[in-house]
């Protein structure tokens, strides 16, 4: 069926709203059966809206019955409105798409190349499959200490350094960074396919490109074979939604959907969450329907919140001016980056008193940035006032020429993979103190949180370089997102 002109039904989203009030007797779970099983806190916190749609799968007329099912019609309309051969509907972030891409397209003992700031899901689904990585390394800005894309030069040194048995079976990368940075996504998909294998992007922060003309494009649009997008990072579904899609793109099928098919059944819970996937469906609806002029308005807000904070001594704006720059090919307008260095504090200091003194919660704070992410529709009001917190935050710490915040980048460390993540993650391991585990090879992977990249992959070796920079991390207020010791003071090492 084919779903053209239908993207403003949300067919999975009516049928649980129609199915939820009816008062059908409710003889399965769960048990808060739709509402008076529930806590009364809960049910005054979500409403009873929200339990009488929280219903299980396998639903007649929701999942089940004549094909295509409610459930079937929604992902085809977001496998239209992205333009995606295949989507999938995920109910465990952008995290279960690296962990099912990495189970069809990288089995036991397959090589792949990886950019090395991968997300730590991707790693982890490496973990579950048993696929072997060979890094690429991003390009990455030594002053401000900020990681970007892959080159398409990089990545053909990747591929062209592993032949016979090692050859790589197929590229998995991110695009946009955290910093919004977009990669050339088209060059590598070009240099991906002139060796033969699928090109797998990472736009976890960018389910919303493509939807405005001022926007980059999305990377199936760009040639990439698979690609997985955060919904509810931008876009307005809730926590935890997102989409895997495959494409149809040009030449020979380089994914078998059925492949991706069977991953996702094993990765799948048997109970996934109807308010999510309905959640997955009416973001999509808005964003094919509504999203461009919704767009239209947050990008003109975002370009005065930008004017404004322009005009603030001690601050430097991160965005277009990189592109063109290696590793940079474009730019998301919905990332508000600071570069902060000359105010003589870093970017933890500024995000602190912006939360002390304003709770203004920002996303990510590094030792020389503060960055901010807008949403498919940003209140002018909000960035307005965030405009003036700002520059009163920056009057009030700024103690410029006091010191230069410098941390050096987790991608100028060098790394050595000794075993493959699965044999590194399954194997015994012991605990050591970290001043001893210089030489062990890591058991477990440790990224400092934010930015989420792994300075340590379980089956790499550790070094005193990345303890000192670890230790600078949690120093400067970071936190070491996957460590077993969060004080890292112990490690897990191969026995
Ligand atoms: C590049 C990238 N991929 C994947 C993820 C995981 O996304 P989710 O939280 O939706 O599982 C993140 C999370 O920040 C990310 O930055």
């Amino acid at each position: 069926m084919s779903p053209a002109g239908e993207q403003p039904i949300a067919p999975y989203l009516d049928a649980v709203v129609a199915h939820g009030f009816r008062g059908s007797g409710r003889f399965h779970v769960p048990g808060h059966k739709g509402g008076p099983g529930a806590d009364p806190g809960l049910r005054h916190a979500l409403g009873d809206g929200a339990l009488a749609i929280d219903l299980p799968q396998d639903m007649r007329g929701i999942d089940t019955g004549p094909s295509p099912t409610p459930y079937e019609r929604a992902e085809l309309l977001a496998a239209e409105a992205y333009g995606a051969e295949r989507t999938w509907f995920l109910t465990n972030g952008a995290t279960q798409g690296n962990h099912a891409l990495a189970l069809a397209l990288a089995p036991l003992g397959a090589r792949v190349v990886v950019q090395r700031n991968a997300h730590a899901s991707l790693v982890d689904g490496l973990v579950l499959s048993g696929g072997l990585p060979r890094f690429v390394a991003p390009a990455y800005d030594d002053e401000l200490g900020m990681a970007h894309g892959v080159t398409p030069d990089a990545l053909r040194h990747a591929l062209d350094s592993g032949g016979g048995r090692d050859r790589a079976r197929a590229v998995f990368l991110v695009s946009p960074t955290y910093y919004g940075m977009v990669a050339d996504v088209a060059g590598c998909a070009e240099v991906a396919h002139a060796a033969g294998v699928a090109l797998v992007v990472d736009q976890a922060w960018g389910p919303h490109f493509g939807f405005h003309p001022d926007l980059p494009a999305g990377a199936l649009q760009e040639g990439a074979d698979a690609v997985i997008t955060s919904t509810h990072k931008i876009v307005g579904s809730l926590t935890q939604s997102a989409m895997l899609h495959v494409g149809n793109g040009v030449g020979p099928p380089r994914i078998d959907a059925d492949r991706v098919a069977r991953a996702m059944r094993l990765l799948r819970t048997t109970s996934p969450s109807s308010l999510l996937l309905a959640s997955l469906d009416a973001a999509r609806r808005q964003l094919a329907v509504h999203g461009e002029a919704l767009l239209h308005e947050t990008l003109a807000a975002g370009r005065r919140l930008r004017a404004k904070l322009a005009t603030v001594e001690g601050l430097q704006l991160v965005g277009p001016e990189q592109v063109g720059r290696p590793g940079v090919a474009g730019w998301d307008p919905l990332r508000v980056v600071l570069d902060v260095r000359a105010t003589g504090r870093s970017g933890y200091e500024v995000a602190d008193a912006l939360r002390h003194g304003y709770d203004v919660q920002v996303e990510l704070a590094t030792h020389a940035t503060v960055v901010l992410v807008l949403g498919i529709t940003q209140p002018e009001a909000d960035l307005v006032r965030l405009g003036g917190d700002v520059d009163e935050t920056v009057k009030r710490l700024s103690a410029p020429g006091e010191r230069e915040a410098v941390v050096r980048p987790v991608a100028a460390l060098r790394h050595e993979v000794a075993v493959s993540p699965r044999d590194a993650f399954l194997g015994e391991a012991e605990v050591v103190a970290v001043d001893e585990a210089v030489g062990r090879i890591s058991c477990e992977s440790i990224a400092g949180y934010p930015p989420g990249i792994p300075a340590l992959l379980p089956g790499e070796r550790v070094t005193t370089e990345l303890i000192v920079y670890l230790r600078a991390l949690t120093a400067a207020g970071a936190r070491l997102h996957g460590a077993s010791d969060p004080e890292f003071r112990t490690v897990n090492v191969l026995r």
